[in-house]
């Protein structure tokens, strides 16, 4: 590949597709069945260093660099995507936004944890009628003595009933749009912090997306991420990053779905002959393994960008954009490649094509990605 590893990155890699492919994938379909949350991988992942992968050794993190990061991301979503959501939105939002706006006082009290996997992390923005414009949410933060009090609905929240903590955005200043947003870090069991409804999805089963209700939730002062109104920039520079675990996901999923499909082609005769013999399906195959290449590619360039201090997010979008979309297509097609044993779950991939389409959905919709990505080129100063 293009892509030069470093000797850490192809070691964790390596390491990573071992646990995940003997310990991860194990549970994965009776997970998906079941919805049972994942909490015994990710004890082991916590284990592994995988929960604080980017966090400085300074805060029990893994020290690792984003592009190690995906690696590991991607191979955790080969065998279990639920499993691999979690990590995702722990690692990528939470830990990170953390990292980059908390004080020195807030980091020792819950980076370290998080990071050591004690308690998982969630990020709540959207809400019931706020999805693809945030700024438009209603969940306001009023200020009482040393406390702000929360009142508003938070929906799809990943991780949100399992989280035991949660970074939550709301208005603490309604005239300021979205510099009048502010994020704050609520601890799961806070009074007026309520786990309301569980989705049930067509994938991802075994990640919760719950609603989260706060009614006159009282926070401490002290636990404000960032100054008053830095709310929507550390929700935008969360999913920045998050977007790239989005892209990891999505590449994760894509290669499960790719090998299975040659598996299938391999072990399948008929009119006399393996199936992988014609043509037909030949230049499927090379057609699912390119397009994968190529989303792996602007994943690792996206992350090696974000690694270098460059400005990534269009980048990240980029990634997030074309990997989700290439992973519903190449799932698609292993699934078709399966004929009527795809449909069924005697097999892995009709799981691998409902636990792919929400990507192209959340941490911004493809539709979304595309208006960042084109703010960006257009106002692109070095452009004509
Ligand atoms: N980094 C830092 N700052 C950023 C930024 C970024 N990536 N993107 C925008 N900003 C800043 C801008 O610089 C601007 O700041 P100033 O006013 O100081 O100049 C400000 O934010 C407003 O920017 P825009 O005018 O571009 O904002 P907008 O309202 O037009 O929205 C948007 C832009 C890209 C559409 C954004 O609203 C967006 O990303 N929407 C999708 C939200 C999303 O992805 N939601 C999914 C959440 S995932 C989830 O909820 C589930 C889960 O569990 C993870």
């Amino acid at each position: 590949m293009a892509f030069n590893l470093t000797d850490e990155q192809k070691m964790i890699q390596h390491m990573i597709r071992e646990f995940s492919r003997k310990v991860v994938a194990a549970t994965a379909a009776e997970r998906d069945r079941t919805k049972e949350f994942p909490a015994d991988n990710l004890k082991k992942m916590s284990d592994l260093g995988l929960m604080g992968m980017m966090v400085p050794l300074e805060f029990d993190g893994s020290a690792a660099d984003t592009v190690g990061y995906v690696l590991a991301l991607s191979e955790i979503a080969y065998s279990c995507a639920s499993t691999a959501v979690v990590m995702s939105v722990h690692n990528s939002i939470v830990c990170e936004s953390i990292l980059n706006f908390a004080t020195r006082e807030q980091k020792e009290k819950y980076l370290k944890p998080l990071a050591m996997g004690k308690m998982i992390g969630a990020f709540a923005l959207t809400e019931p009628h706020a999805g693809s414009d945030p700024v438009s949410q209603s969940t306001t933060a009023v200020r009482d003595g040393d406390e702000y009090i929360l009142n508003g609905t938070k929906r799809f929240t990943t991780t949100g009933k399992n989280a035991g903590l949660i970074i939550v955005t709301a208005k603490t200043d309604e005239a300021m749009r979205h510099k009048g947003i502010s994020a704050f870090m609520v601890e799961q069991g806070t009074p007026g912090l309520i786990v309301g409804g569980i989705e049930d999805k067509m994938g991802l089963r075994a990640s919760d997306t719950a609603d989260l209700i706060f009614e006159n939730c009282r926070v401490p002062a002290g636990n404000m991420l960032g100054d008053p109104g830095d709310g929507f920039k550390i929700a935008m520079k969360g999913l920045d990053g998050g977007r790239i675990g989005i892209a990891a996901q999505s590449v994760g999923v894509a290669g499960a779905a790719l090998d299975a499909a040659v598996k299938y082609a391999k072990g399948r005769a008929q009119f006399g002959r393996k199936i992988s013999k014609f043509q037909g399906l030949r230049w499927i195959i090379a057609d699912m393994a390119t397009e994968l290449e190529a989303a792996r590619q602007l994943m690792l360039s996206a992350a090696a960008m974000k690694d270098r201090g460059e400005n990534y997010t269009a980048q990240a979008s980029m990634a997030k954009l074309f990997a989700s979309e290439m992973v519903n297509r190449v799932t698609a097609k292993a699934l078709q490649m399966h004929g009527g044993y795809g449909f069924t779950k005697d097999y892995p991939v009709e799981r691998f094509y409902r636990d792919a389409r929400v990507f192209t959905i959340y941490e911004g919709t493809s539709e979304i990605q595309r208006i960042v990505i084109s703010n960006n080129i257009l106002k692109d100063k070095r452009k004509p």
